[in-house]
């Protein structure tokens, strides 16, 4: 199967590398739009342009130029604490931007992937399937939930896939749960881990896949995207210590209230992804596999 001419925003960002990676060994890859500024951080030989998604005339042209079959969208303002108080620019990036690629893909008649977030729901009753009615406690849980209703109001050909808690490795990425993790227990540092933020961390390279088998599969509509086991943050941080032989002494458990975070977190949280793994052939890794893979990538 084949996916077509993909045109990847945020390539340079946690997600964007993986896709890169993965999607140009694969397809007929022949376009990737790098973030606003930065030059390509890992170059696999493909073409890289600069591209800022917040400006509407620089997005409608670059999609007419390059005309892509499927623009697969990775950027995203993701700093959730700081869409609380940078409302003003988390909605341009999550939202606005997302109305600018909506607009491109109308007018050269392509299909726009989208990534969303298990955010969009208010962590009461989870885990979540892709019918289940959203209810965002956050800003930024609001902002990327405006970004699914542009889409589904949109009537061009779209797909979102809703994932959680990425982890994995990049080059010059901001740290996700799992490297801090490494990182403070293999300096022997106290870390304290909540127990009651429950979901399912997704390795970074399965969401990569999980899009390739989307886009080659020309799915549209929702799908949840996420790794296999769904668990506490402590229990996640207890397979983490298996893996990587700490001392588990480090690490105590808490509760969210004592972080006194600036944005709400959805506790009892979590995505099925039953849809995916039936429609797709979507085999994402549990925990301990993926932290052994992650191991190996580390060269630990
Ligand atoms: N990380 C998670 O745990 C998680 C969980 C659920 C859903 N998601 C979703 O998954 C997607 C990917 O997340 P991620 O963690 O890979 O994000 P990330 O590492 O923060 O990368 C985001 C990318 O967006 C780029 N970007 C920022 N402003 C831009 C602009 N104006 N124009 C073009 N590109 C711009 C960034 O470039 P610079 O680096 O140059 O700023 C960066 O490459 C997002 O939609 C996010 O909401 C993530």
């Amino acid at each position: 199967m084949k996916t077509g001419k993909v045109l990847i925003t945020g390539a340079n960002g946690l997600l964007g590398q993986a896709v890169v990676s993965i999607f140009s060994r694969e397809s007929d890859l022949t376009l990737i739009q790098t973030s606003v500024e930065k030059d390509p951080f890992v170059d696999y030989g493909i073409d890289y342009h600069k591209l800022n998604i917040t400006n509407k005339e620089e997005v409608k042209e670059a999609v007419k130029m390059h005309s892509p079959d499927v623009i697969l969208n990775c950027a995203a303002f993701t700093d959730v604490d700081k869409c609380e108080t940078e409302r003003e620019l988390c909605w341009r990036l999550n939202v606005d931007a997302v109305k600018n690629l909506i607009i491109g893909s109308r007018v050269n008649n392509c299909k726009l992937v989208h990534i969303s977030t298990d955010y969009i729901f208010d962590g009461k009753s989870g885990p979540y399937t892709e019918t289940e009615i959203p209810n965002p406690i956050s800003y930024y849980g609001r902002s990327k939930l405006a970004s699914e209703n542009a889409l589904t109001a949109s009537g061009i050909n779209f797909a979102i896939a809703r994932t959680m808690v990425l982890y994995g490795l990049g080059v010059k990425v901001k740290p996700n749960f799992a490297l801090w993790l490494i990182n403070k227990l293999s300096e022997k540092e106290p870390v304290r881990i909540v127990k009651d933020q429950i979901g399912n961390s997704t390795l970074v390279d399965d969401l990569a896949y999980g899009l390739l088998r989307l886009i080659e599969s020309d799915k549209t509509g929702i799908y949840n995207l996420a790794g296999r086991d769904i668990e506490s943050r402590y229990d996640f941080a207890m397979t983490v210590c298996d893996v990587f032989s700490f001392d588990k002494k480090l690490v105590s458990s808490i509760v969210t209230t004592e972080l006194n975070q600036p944005a709400p977190r959805p506790l009892n949280s979590g995505l099925i992804t039953l849809k995916a793994e039936t429609e797709l052939g979507f085999k994402p890794m549990n925990s301990l596999d993926g932290l052994r893979l992650l191991k190996h990538q580390l060269g630990l």
